[in-house]
C-alpha cells in the first residue's frame, strides 16, 4: 500500500466507515456489484416453531457475508431456503433477479447457480475424487466429459489436491475432502457459494487449509454466504457480519465493528461465550 503524505482521511483507499482496515481487507462496499441474492419478508415454520422471522437480506455480487449466531437460530435453515432445499411459508427469495421457482427444470437450473458446501462433506463415497467433481457438470450442465475432466483437474489443483484425483473420498483427510467439496461446487460455475459451517467437523490442524481456500475465493470476487464462527476468516474476508438469534437478523455490521463493538445484548452475550471457549 502506498503511504501518502496527505491526511489519512484524504487518502484514496481510506475507508469511510472503518478507520484502520487490516491490510488485506476486501474491497470497499462501493466496489461491490448489484444485488445477487435478495430475501424479502421471509418466514418459515417447522410446526409451531417459527425458525425464520421476517428475514430481509440482500447480498451483492462479490460480497462475502458471514452469518453467525447461537445454535438453533436458523442459520442452516436460511442457507437451505436460499438453495430451495427448504420451502418457505411467506416472502420471496430471488437469485440474480430471478425468483426461486417452485420445482422442475427451472429450479434445477437455479440451484446449479448456488454452490453449497456443508459441514459434512457429502461426497459420493464410491466415486473417485475426479468423478465427484465432474459428475455435476456432465449431468446437469451437459459439459462434455473431456472438458469437465480438464476443468476438474484444474479446480483440484487450485484447492491444493491435484495429485489426489484418482483416490476415493475415504482415502483423504477431512480437510482434503472438504476441499474436494469446494472444487465440486465450483465446477458448476455457481453465481454464489453457500458454506454452512464448513470447518466445524474438521480437526484443528485442517481448518486453516480449508479457510485459506475460502479466503482465496473471496479475494477473487466470489459472492459468498458463510455460516461460521471462525472470526479470523470473518475479519480477513467478510464485508459484513449478520448476527442471527431466534430466527431473526438481530444485528449486522462490518466484521471489525461487530466483533469489537457488538450493539445488541444477544450479540454481546454470544460473543463473550465463543471468545472464552
Ligand atoms: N427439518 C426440521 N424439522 C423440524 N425442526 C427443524 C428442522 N430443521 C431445523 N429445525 C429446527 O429449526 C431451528 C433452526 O435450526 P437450524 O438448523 O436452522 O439452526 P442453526 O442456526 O443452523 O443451528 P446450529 O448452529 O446448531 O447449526 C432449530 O430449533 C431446529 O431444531
Ligand atoms: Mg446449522
Amino acid at each position: 500500500m502506498d503511504a501518502q503524505p496527505t491526511t489519512p482521511s484524504d487518502a484514496p483507499d481510506a475507508s469511510p466507515t472503518t478507520p484502520s482496515p487490516p491490510p488485506d481487507a476486501p474491497s470497499r462496499d462501493d466496489e461491490l456489484g448489484p444485488p445477487l441474492v435478495e430475501l424479502h419478508g421471509v418466514n418459515k415454520h417447522f410446526g409451531d416453531l417459527h425458525v425464520l422471522r421476517d428475514i430481509d437480506l440482500t447480498v451483492r455480487r462479490g460480497e462475502v457475508l458471514v452469518v453467525i449466531g447461537p445454535s438453533g437460530s436458523g442459520k442452516s435453515t436460511l442457507c437451505r431456503a436460499i438453495n430451495r432445499l427448504e420451502t418457505i411459508d411467506t416472502g420471496t427469495i430471488a437469485i440474480d433477479g430471478q425468483p426461486l421457482p417452485e420445482e422442475g427444470k427451472e429450479l434445477a437450473r437455479l440451484r446449479a447457480d448456488v454452490g453449497m458446501v456443508f459441514q459434512s462433506f457429502n461426497l459420493f463415497a464410491h466415486k473417485t475424487i475426479l468423478d465427484n467433481v465432474t459428475l455435476g457438470p456432465v449431468k446437469v450442465r451437459r459439459t462434455r466429459s473431456a472438458e469437465a475432466k480438464k476443468e476438474a483437474l484444474a479446480l483440484l489443483d487450485r484447492v491444493g489436491i491435484g495429485n489426489q484425483a484418482d483416490k476415493m473420498p475415504a482415502q483423504l483427510s477431512g480437510g482434503q475432502q472438504q476441499r474436494v467439496a469446494i472444487a465440486r461446487a465450483l465446477a458448476m460455475h455457481p453465481k454464489v457459494m453457500l458454506f454452512d459451517e464448513p470447518t466445524s467437523a474438521l480437526d484443528p490442524e485442517m481448518i486453516n487449509e480449508v479457510l485459506d481456500v475460502m479466503v482465496a475465493l473471496a479475494k477473487e470476487g466470489m459472492t459468498m454466504i458463510v455460516v461460521t464462527h471462525e472470526m479470523g476468516f470473518a475479519r480477513k474476508a467478510a464485508h459484513r457480519v449478520v448476527f442471527m438469534a431466534d430466527g431473526q437478523i438481530v444485528e449486522e455490521a462490518p466484521p471489525e465493528e461487530f466483533f469489537t463493538n457488538p450493539k445488541s445484548h444477544r450479540a454481546q452475550d454470544f460473543l463473550s461465550k465463543i471468545l472464552t471457549h
